[in-house]
């Protein structure tokens, strides 16, 4: 990923939260790689934090008052249009209303509206402001127009209240804007169609138990999000997730993994680039009961027969100009047992990890993978599922470039 901001222009929107102290080193950090940075805050954010603080950081004017101040005499959309990326840090629950409903009766308003570039917004307030379904409602209008909501942290509030809501530390919101702004600058998916599966399925038993796994959908979603911010037309299948859905991306939900089989059937055909990070059971029970199976004796047993597994599947279809990438969560002999599934699932390569290993695995936002071609073995470090996501689509994109 660059790691520089030379020569690019940031915005940085500051609302009047508790956390708006924390914007300085947002700023402090950005200058430092190189960014032109201009910060805009609400009149309650200065209230909160001097605007002097950040002018002395970033030698630009902090825009505060729409009336008085005036983009260097140029008009009031000046600044949104040459920004190449906007960070609203932290966001408060009434600025996200505002911006959720349009207004644009401040700085930040005006920018979110008038903006092209890519926006991260991370929202910061007490949990239950945060949890409150306007709030949510809100944040979901954002999402559906393709900026980048960033999951607040947990933790405990002045209120005495724990639960979800604090700014991420500032290292890591400026981490996710330099990734927003490799996407979008990459775009090398234009005009690509990727097929993503995600999550576990669920194999019923009957109306109300079934068998499924931890898989939570994470890896799978962050890659689906991913592809689509590059460019590409992307068809996430999954399982069920309590996930929301990624921007830009035709979501099919299913639940049993002979439904998932027919939705990546449907869809493998015009697939450049298949990635398989769906974690489907490997057998379901032989018999569906119409109803709920009665308690019985000390003991019963449940005969499972093989499910069809999906990408090694859709691998015998493959056209010559198709990538398939399949994953392999082991808890043992990673290596080993990935380089037979490259075999066994005809991919190009197989992604793997140890579900066990701290980090890795299911439900934690990082995962620690290897990449194994026929010749090679490409380990790489710890990283976000986000930088996972990018890695594999890199390494999907060198090979489709080699067909
Ligand atoms: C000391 C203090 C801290 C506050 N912290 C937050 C906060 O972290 N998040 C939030 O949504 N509102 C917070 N508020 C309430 C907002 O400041 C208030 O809703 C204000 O209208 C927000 O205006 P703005 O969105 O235009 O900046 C706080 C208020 C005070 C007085």
């Amino acid at each position: 990923m660059e790691r520089s901001l030379q020569g690019k222009t940031v915005l940085l929107g500051v609302s009047g939260g508790i956390a708006a102290y924390k914007a300085v080193e947002i700023t402090s950090r950005l200058v430092k790689l190189g960014a032109e940075v201009h910060v805009l805050m609400t009149p309650a954010a200065t209230k909160l934090v001097a605007p002097l603080t950040f002018q002395a950081i970033c030698h630009t004017p902090v825009m505060v008052d729409v009336m008085r101040e005036q983009t260097g005499g140029v008009d009031h959309v000046h600044l949104a249009h040459k920004a190449d990326l906007y960070v609203i840090a932290p966001a408060t629950a009434n600025t996200i209303a505002n911006l959720a409903g349009g207004h644009a009766a401040d700085w930040l308003g005006i920018c979110g509206l008038a903006v092209t570039c890519p926006v991260l917004l991370c929202p910061a307030m007490e949990a239950n402001m945060y949890a409150a379904p306007i709030t949510q409602r809100n944040l979901q209008t954002l999402k559906n127009q393709g900026w980048t909501i960033m999951e607040p942290g947990e933790g405990r509030f002045a209120s005495g209240l724990m639960g979800k809501g604090r700014l991420p530390e500032p290292a890591d919101i400026v981490e996710a804007g330099l990734l927003l702004l490799g996407r979008a600058e990459r775009q090398d998916l234009t005009n690509k169609k990727v097929l993503v599966t995600a999550g576990t399925t669920r194999e019923a038993l009957d109306p109300v138990r079934f068998i499924g796994n931890r898989s939570t959908g994470k890896m799978g979603f962050a890659i689906a999000a991913a592809a689509a911010a590059r460019g590409a037309d992307v068809t996430l299948v999954t399982g069920p997730s309590t996930l929301p859905d990624p921007a830009g991306v035709k979501v099919i939900k299913i639940e049993s993994a002979l439904e998932m089989l027919a939705a990546c059937q449907e869809a493998f055909p015009g697939a450049d680039i298949t990635i398989a990070a769906a974690a489907p059971a490997d057998y379901r029970p032989l018999e569906y009961h119409d109803q709920k199976i009665k308690k019985a004796g000390d003991e019963m047993t449940i005969q499972l027969v093989k499910n069809p597994d999906i990408i090694a599947e859709l691998g015998t279809h493959k056209a010559p100009g198709q990538i398939t990438v399949a994953f392999a969560a082991e808890t043992e002999r990673v290596i080993e047992h990935a380089r037979e599934k490259l075999i066994k699932k005809k991919a190009d390569f197989v992604v793997a990890n140890d579900v066990t290993a701290a980090g890795a695995g299911f439900g934690v936002d990082t995962n620690k993978v290897s990449f194994i071609t026929p010749g090679s073995v490409d380990e790489l470090p710890l990283m976000t599922k986000q930088e996972v996501a990018d890695r594999i689509l890199d390494k999907a994109v060198l090979l489709l470039g080699e067909r």
